[in-house]
């Protein structure tokens, strides 16, 4: 395992590109499933997590090629409706072949997901999605095991008490481009990753419209046709480093961003004092020297992103007051909240929420990273920390942040990584 070893204080300036978004490509990669044709995917990100689904891909009966940035996905003509539990186990994202594999094939055999730090992962929305278009589905042996002869088109209502389900709608979607007759998303997941997820999906022959928005319908088609794609970049990547702009005092250019879709997180940066210059895709950071506390709810999208929470968790570390940070996506994702304190932050959980009392400066500390966003909060924090920050278990900063080492070395960083 791998360590990185952060000297905090350097100042940060020139440009970093931000990477193809990991969380549009996992379910466009599972997608794929749905045609024996040839499809070419551009901008994929290479990280942990799109190794693991070109893994699971191949053990479903796909051929997968990398070429520089793109994926070429062929057909070996055996496909298998099994999803193997080494494989879904280390990444929860997996679940999204469930509706492709079902569409396609009349079966779908699926590990459950591994849950992780950041909460229990239900499923029982990706069930009753496709229950409602005909599918029969059983748990056994720690597997979701789905059939259906024919799939149905039918409307579902898609939302829990957490609200929508990001990759609940994409499994419902993609079984729906199969299924006879027209298909209903009500309370669908609006996240610009299901966004693309749809006009990818479209790319190869589908019929749905609506997509970003709570209503989403499909006309089921016959059969969907290979396609050549780009992926957009990285929506939480891009907030991830506006937040370290913001944190580290820097205005180094951001480029490859669609700000666009991070209002939420403008809408915060405006009442704690940042200003955010976004012009065509790209934005420069202009901070104040105090910044000011400002409490926030994460929701689904549009709302602030629960992604995005961690890293907003240490830009408040360093105010002159005290913030609230509610999470109503997932209550318990704040594993982050010791480790910052290690550091020197004060910051205290009271049930779904963090109580952050803003200090004014960070030391280094050895730390471990727990969760994919948590890892980015304590990078963050290391960078602007004064002396030494150790941080262990990396891997699950490389689950989703592509050469991050790299990236930050480019805008003047002290950071190394080095084997555990
Ligand atoms: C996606 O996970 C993202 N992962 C997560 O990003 C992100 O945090 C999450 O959406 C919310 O935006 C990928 O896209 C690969 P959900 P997903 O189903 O789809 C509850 C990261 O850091 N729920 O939208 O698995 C669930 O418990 C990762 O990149 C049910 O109750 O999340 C949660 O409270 C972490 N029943 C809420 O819904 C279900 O059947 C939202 O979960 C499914 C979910």
């Amino acid at each position: 395992m791998d360590k990185l070893i952060i000297e905090g204080g350097r100042p940060l300036k020139g440009e970093v590109r931000i990477s193809g978004s990991k969380n549009a490509t996992l379910p466009v990669l599972a997608a794929t499933l749905l045609t024996d044709e040839t499809c070419v995917i551009a901008n994929v990100p290479k990280l942990m997590d799109t190794n693991t689904m070109v893994r699971l891909l191949k053990s479903l009966g796909k051929v997968v090629d990398w070429d520089k940035d793109k994926l070429i996905i062929m057909s070996n003509g055996k496909m298998n409706p099994v999803a193997d539990y080494k494989l879904v186990s280390t990444m929860r994202g997996s679940i999204c072949v469930l509706g492709p594999l079902l569409a396609k094939l009349g079966e779908a055999k699926v590990s459950m997901p591994g849950g992780c730090v950041i909460g229990v992962r239900p499923v029982d929305l990706h069930q009753k999605g496709v229950e409602a278009l005909g599918a029969k589905v059983a748990f056994d042996g720690g597997y979701i095991v789905a059939q259906a002869k024919r799939l149905k088109g039918a409307r579902v209502y898609l939302a829990g008490a957490s609200g929508p389900s990001v990759l609940g709608t994409a499994n419902v979607m993609m079984a729906a481009t199969l299924a006879d007759g027209e298909t209903i998303i009500e309370c669908a997941a609006c996240e610009p990753e299901v966004e693309e997820l749809a006009n990818f999906l479209n790319a190869m022959g589908a019929r749905i419209r609506g997509q970003g928005s709570p209503r989403i319908i499909i006309h089921g088609v016959k059969k969907l046709h290979g396609a050549d794609y780009r992926m957009s970049s990285d929506r939480i990547e891009a907030g991830t480093f506006v937040l370290l702009a913001a944190m580290a005092r820097s205005n180094f250019v951001i480029r490859d961003i669609d700000y666009s879709q991070l209002t939420a997180l403008d809408d915060v940066m405006h009442n704690v004092g940042v200003t955010v210059q976004a012009e065509k895709n790209l934005v420069k950071v202009k901070s104040p020297k105090v910044l000011k506390p400002f409490s926030i709810t994460t929701y689904p999208y549009p709302g602030f992103p629960t992604d995005l929470q961690a890293q907003y968790i240490a830009l408040m570390s360093l105010t002159n007051g005290v913030s609230v940070i509610r999470d109503t996506v997932f209550p318990d994702r704040f594993m982050h909240i010791a480790e910052l304190n290690r550091m020197g932050a004060r910051i205290r959980r009271e049930g779904g929420s963090a109580i952050v009392e803003g200090v004014k400066s960070l030391c280094g500390a050895p730390v471990v990273a727990s969760d994919l966003r948590a890892s980015a909060a304590l990078v963050m924090a290391g960078l602007v920390a004064s002396g030494k920050t150790e941080i262990r278990r990396v891997y699950h900063l490389d689950r989703g942040y592509e050469n991050i080492d790299r990236k930050l070395t480019g805008l003047g960083a002290s950071i190394k990584r080095e084997k555990e």
